[in-house]
């Protein structure tokens, strides 16, 4: 079978592989980095949540993600022709699974995912996405004052508990708590690029956990990605997030990394208000593109 369902122990390496060579030669098709990829793959196993390969032998040659209803897909530029069997298993897949429609994200200047969409009926929507990019320059980026009371820490296991606790309180919102759980956080941190020290936190001098992000180096791309970052709501327009993100750059400086980057999207507003904020721009707009999957 030309493409199958990931196996991520046979097929891990070989698609971290892929698309961290595709950003970095800056392929128009390469949406991934292999840090934000490892995060999303705590999903795997709940309901809707797939990922399909494109292989030869073990080779991986392209991946399609469907999270519900929300797919990324990409190939090998050598391989283009095979975007068409990877949305024709996400369509299937989405098929069974009820969904009534799908969103594809394609990089505006990506014609030959957009080539594809299109002539499968695919329709531009009102939903982008956007990678927002700090370039990192000889001299090191200047951190942030912390207000009085807090300082900069890394996670340690010790702190696992009050890191997920951390987490599910910023991202969970009024009737729909954030799933994040200990067993999500132990596939995160099992991955094979997860590095504690590249998960900042701004901590009170008591302790408590008030802001954080995980931050995944990339030497292949010598790109470094924010994925997850989050503030507690009790500490929210303090400049906390602010000073995780400066502090992402200036330990991603010291790896010798090119430039950081992180994702966006038009459903959060707030989130982009910070990172222009901080410095980053946006480098690149993915259109979402439709196709209604009906009876
Ligand atoms: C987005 C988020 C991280 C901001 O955290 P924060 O610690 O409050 O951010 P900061 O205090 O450093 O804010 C820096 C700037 O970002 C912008 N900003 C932050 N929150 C904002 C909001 N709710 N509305 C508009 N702008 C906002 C402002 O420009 C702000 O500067 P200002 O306070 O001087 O106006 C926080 O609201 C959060 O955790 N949200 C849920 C998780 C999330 O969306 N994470 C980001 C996506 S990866």
């Amino acid at each position: 079978m030309r493409v199958r369902p990931f196996d991520r122990d046979r097929d891990l390496a070989a698609v971290l592989g892929l698309v961290s060579r595709m950003r970095a030669r800056g392929d128009p098709g390469a949406i991934f980095h292999p840090g934000g990829l490892q995060w999303w793959l705590r999903r795997l196993g709940r309901t809707g949540f797939e990922i399909a390969v494109r292989s030869e032998g073990d080779d991986v040659l392209g991946l399609a993600l469907r999270d519900g209803c929300d797919v990324i897909v990409q190939a090998d530029s050598a391989h283009l022709a095979d975007l068409v069997e990877l949305l024709e298993w996400v369509e299937s897949r989405a098929r069974e699974t009820h969904e009534p429609e799908i969103f594809v994200s394609i990089a505006e200047d990506d014609d030959a995912l957009r080539g594809v969409a299109l002539s499968r009926k695919y329709q531009p929507s009102e939903r982008y996405g956007y990678e927002l990019v700090y370039e990192l320059a000889a001299e090191p980026p200047s951190a942030s004052l912390l207000p009085a009371g807090f300082e900069m820490i890394s996670l340690t296991p010790a702190l696992t508990d009050a890191y997920v606790e951390l987490h599910r309180a910023a991202w969970s919102r009024p009737n729909a708590p954030s799933t994040y759980d200990r067993r999500q956080h132990d596939l995160v941190t099992a991955m094979p690029d997860f590095r504690y020290d590249l998960v900042p936190i701004v901590a009170t001098s008591l302790g408590t956990l008030g802001a954080y992000c995980m931050s995944w180096w990339d030497p292949r791309s010598s790109a470094v990605e924010i994925e997850p970052l989050g503030t507690h709501p009790d500490f929210r327009r303090k400049g906390l997030a602010t000073a995780i993100v400066h502090e992402v750059l200036r330990r991603s400086w010291a790896l010798g990394a090119k430039y950081v980057l992180v994702w966006g999207t038009s459903g959060n507003p707030e989130a982009k208000a910070l990172y222009l904020s901080a410095g980053l721009r946006i480098r690149r707009v993915l259109r979402d593109h439709r196709l209604a999957l009906g009876s």
